[in-house]
């Protein structure tokens, strides 16, 4: 009979963690670290409602990890996860525990022997994708003989926390934290954040853990913010209530045939954006390869601009972007770079944007001073900004102050523009980065300007740089590969809008 509600138990008790597992792995998202801030309430946001879910701080998403062998841990975990719209992950052993295992009356029960050995890292069945996108992480463990299992130490031996915020809590029979937290902390390098940690007793109630979550001021991550980055759906929500994918394909300088080959290459691949203006003199061919491709148009997002030649009538030369392109309607359209009646310009988009030719409306090249003088004389808020970003010209000053207005901000030249490309692809700092990746140089730049929320429009007429410049979510760079990056900034622009 006793053997028979062992094995009951076990039964259940791996039930209940391949159920659990896959609820987490349901609910887990890859997210960017960019939430924005909006401080232009003059401006309506695009279309709908979209900007509802901004966020009053820029914070990145949370993550609550926890290990838990009878669920309690988990039930605490599962709670806060909810309370907070936080990613869950369940550190999973690769060997499970059996009741055996756990017997802590059993002086050689693995439990008891791995908690006397302070080396003992029990192996972890998995991982958690895109950790480098959470700011919080809450970790949850149960106490075992006044520690944390060792399952933990091997969990925070295997990521990068540096910069992050750990927030530790327990489950236990009576014994509270101990020492447990000060030990685990003492795992994790010196620039991670260590909040003091909250034990739970079995039955605690949402109250108390709502009451727990409240006092640590930790802000909600929403499921999907304007401005933030969806690194598994690859696009991100512009303020206009469109999504944009976050990595597409620019047309400049490629010829009619070349474009045409090029945007076939691209959608052939799976890419979705695709980025011309009036003055490539190539939005014929690039309607030509949307329309010939078999991909939904609305699965396809096209970015052309006004040029400052077209600004006296701009009404006309957004109708003459429709004709040529032929695609139905234009998913974003920016004024190309400041000129003589750029307000007027931008206001016949805003009625194109009211009539349905456009969905969404944005500027290229306007600056810090140039946004300020130019947003209050215009209803729409721009939903994107283009500008020269590349490692040798970061605008680290400039991005936070666009983002900040809830816009989205997109990168060209981003791997320096034809005539630079080289000196770029063969810095040796992004070389040694891509080698340690076993990426390109190419690869190496796309990713960074991702993790810091810039969109990338490559430009390539080689089907095979194409796909290149679309794989960039099989790797991350760490905080210190990103902070080597930053540091190759020169303020060196390449062009000279
Ligand atoms: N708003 C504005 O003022 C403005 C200004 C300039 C550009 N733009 C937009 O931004 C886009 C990007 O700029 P861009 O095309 O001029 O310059 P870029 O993307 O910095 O560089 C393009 C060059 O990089 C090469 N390349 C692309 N992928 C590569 C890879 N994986 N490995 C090695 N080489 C690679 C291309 O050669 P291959 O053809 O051989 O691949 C091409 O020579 C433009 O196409 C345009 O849509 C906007
Ligand atoms: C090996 C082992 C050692 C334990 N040591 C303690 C302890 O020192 N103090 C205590 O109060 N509870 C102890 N417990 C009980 C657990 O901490 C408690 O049941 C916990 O809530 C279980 O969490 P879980 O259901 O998420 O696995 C121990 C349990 C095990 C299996």
């Amino acid at each position: 009979m006793k053997r028979v509600i062992v094995c009951l138990c076990v039964f259940l008790a791996v039930l209940g963690f391949s159920a659990c597992r896959n609820k987490a792995q349901i609910k887990h998202r890859e997210q960017s670290a960019v939430m924005l801030t909006t401080s232009a309430p003059s401006l309506q946001s695009q279309g709908n409602n979209a900007s509802d879910g901004l966020k009053t701080e820029g914070q990145g998403r949370i993550l609550v990890a926890y290990f838990s062998c009878t669920g309690t841990t988990e039930k605490i975990a599962r709670s806060a996860a909810d309370m907070l719209d936080a990613d869950i992950y369940r550190i999973t052993p690769e060997i499970p525990y059996t009741q055996a295992d756990l017997n802590y009356n059993n002086p050689s029960s693995r439990g008891n022997r791995e908690q006397n050995d302070p080396s003992a890292r029990p192996v972890i069945s998995g991982s958690v994708e895109g950790m480098g996108n959470y700011d919080t992480v809450l970790l949850g463990y149960p106490i075992w003989h006044g520690q944390a299992p060792r399952i933990i130490s091997t969990f925070l031996e295997s990521y990068d926390f540096g910069g992050k915020t750990i927030v530790p809590f327990c489950t236990s029979h009576s014994s509270g934290m101990g020492s447990s937290g000060t030990n685990l902390h003492g795992l994790c390098p010196d620039t991670v954040t260590w909040l003091s940690g909250k034990r739970f007793p079995a039955d605690a109630s949402n109250e108390i853990i709502k009451e727990w979550i409240d006092s640590m001021d930790i802000p909600a991550a929403g499921a999907h913010n304007v401005g933030t980055f969806d690194f598994e759906t690859r696009t991100v929500l512009l303020n206009s209530g469109y999504e944009m994918p976050i990595m597409g394909l620019g047309t400049y300088s490629l010829s009619d045939e070349q474009c045409v080959d090029s945007v076939t290459a691209l959608l052939e691949a799976g890419g979705r954006l695709i980025d011309t203006a009036y003055m490539y003199h190539n939005e014929v061919a690039v309607g030509q390869g949307v329309r010939e491709s078999g991909v939904p148009r609305e699965e396809i997002f096209v970015t052309t601009k006004l040029y400052p030649n077209q600004f006296d009538n701009a009404a006309e030369a957004i109708d003459e972007a429709l004709e040529k392109m032929d695609i139905g309607y234009i998913d974003l359209m920016l004024l190309h770079h400041p000129g003589t009646n750029d307000v007027e310009a931008y206001r016949a988009m805003e009625q194109a944007v009211k009539d349905g030719k456009i969905r969404s409306i944005g500027l290229s090249n306007w600056y810090v001073k140039e946004l300020e003088d130019f947003l209050p004389q215009v209803t729409i808020m721009p939903a994107v900004v283009q500008n020269e970003i590349h490692p040798y010209y970061q605008e680290n000053d400039v991005i936070p102050y666009i983002q900040d207005l809830g816009i989205v901000v997109q990168g060209w030249y981003p791997l320096g523009g034809r005539g630079h490309t080289g000196e770029l692809l063969g810095d040796g700092t992004i070389t040694a980065i891509a080698a340690a990746h076993g990426v390109s140089p190419a690869q190496v730049i796309l990713r960074w300007n991702l993790q810091k929320g810039v969109v990338v429009i490559p430009g390539s007429s080689n089907p095979d740089h194409i796909r290149e410049n679309l794989d960039l979510f099989g790797f991350s760079l760490t905080e210190e590969e990103m902070a080597r990056m930053n540091a190759l900034d020169r303020n060196e622009k390449h062009d000279w809008y």
